[in-house]
């Protein structure tokens, strides 16, 4: 029996990945590996969707790679590349895009807010066939699973959607995929605004927790993380998001459930609680940190390593691209 194929991706927009895509996605990456067929990309195309300087974006993307390794992705049992390496992804989008209704795609959620942000006149068409690449990236794997954070949801539904629409009208092609979301960990929020997702995009510095990040500069973080006057360790969502928020992060980094850290930490007050907490985040990020350095070093053996992954994900997307050519009518490629 092949193992059932996970595929999901990263973008390469920050210099480091933060403690959201952490616990939201990667760590379920790597873990993956041990039971199912593995596949992973950093996502470059989806980068470009909003204006990246290009020295920048060739550096972040080798960073994001390194992250992915250092983290524990292994070339030996996961496909791990960069999306415009392999050129079938643009191709599956187009057809995508063409059974894609207008308003279907006017929908997104993410479209509209990034929009709103830069003004719906300039942002780009690119951004708006953001969800349809994604669906690309996706299906041309063939993909049962795709391990995401809570704001993939929309993105998934779209991708299953696009399946269901092609198999219906052209015969069984694509596997419909589902999502594979954590509740603890599907949606880390600002460290400043506990209300709202971590994110690189809408938050200051202070909100956010690099994967890179030095020690010094995390304890500060977590120390100044806001929380609530009521003094007490106990995880509500809706009354204490921001301490909710550092429970959920600690439980996830170190393996105590929330209720047992809850009884720890009972009586003894933030200040304390913020203090272990910063700690066990250090740790957990030290030797990632340290792996990724000696990786980025080594620009021609990371470069390499991509390569090899771009060559065996062609082989499979290049497969799925010849019967999707075929259901839909084109002549053969070649
Ligand atoms: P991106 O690069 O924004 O984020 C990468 C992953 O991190 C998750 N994530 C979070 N999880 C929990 N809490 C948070 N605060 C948090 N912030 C981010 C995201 O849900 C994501 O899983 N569109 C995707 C990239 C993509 C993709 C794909 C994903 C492109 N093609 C195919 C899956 C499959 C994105 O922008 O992720």
């Amino acid at each position: 029996m092949p193992r059932p194929r996970v595929l999901s991706g990263i973008q390469p927009t920050a210099d480091s990945f933060h403690v959201g895509n952490y616990l939201g996605a990667l760590r379920q990456w790597v873990a993956l590996q041990d039971t199912h067929d593995t596949v992973y990309c950093v996502v470059d195309l989806h980068a470009i969707t909003v204006p990246q300087k290009p020295a920048e974006l060739r550096r972040r993307t080798r960073v994001a790679a390194a992250q992915l390794f250092a983290a524990g992705l292994d070339p030996d049992r996961s496909i791990v590349f960069v999306q415009s390496q392999v050129p079938e992804h643009t191709e599956l989008e187009w057809v995508l895009a063409c059974l894609t209704g207008f308003g279907e795609a006017s929908r997104m959620t993410q479209f509209k807010d990034k929009s709103a942000k830069s003004g719906a006149d300039t942002a780009s068409v690119g951004l708006f066939t953001y969800p349809i690449l994604q669906a690309a990236d996706i299906l041309i794997y063939d993909a049962d699973q795709v391990p995401v954070g809570e704001d993939q949801r929309q993105h998934l539904e779209l991708t299953r959607d696009l399946a269901q629409r092609f198999n219906h009208r052209f015969g069984p092609t694509f596997v419909v995929p589902g999502p594979y979301i954590l509740p603890e960990v599907a949606k880390i929020t600002d460290l400043q605004d506990p209300t709202i997702k971590m994110s690189k995009s809408s938050s200051s510095p202070q909100g956010i927790i690099d994967v890179l990040e030095e020690p010094g500069s995390i304890r500060r973080k977590i120390m100044r993380a806001v929380t609530d006057t009521d003094g007490e360790v106990r995880a509500d969502e809706e009354a204490k998001p921001g301490v909710t928020n550092l429970l959920r992060i600690y439980s996830a980094l170190s393996g105590e459930t929330v209720g047992s850290l809850e009884r720890r930490y009972a009586g003894s007050g933030y200040g304390v609680l913020k203090k272990d907490l910063a700690e066990v985040v250090v740790d957990a990020f030290a030797l990632i940190r340290e792996r990724t350095e000696k990786l980025l070093a080594n620009e021609g053996e990371l470069d390499r390593m991509l390569a090899d992954g771009a060559a065996r994900a062609r082989e499979l997307a290049g497969a799925t691209m010849a019967r999707v050519r075929d259901r839909v009518g084109f002549l053969p490629a070649n």
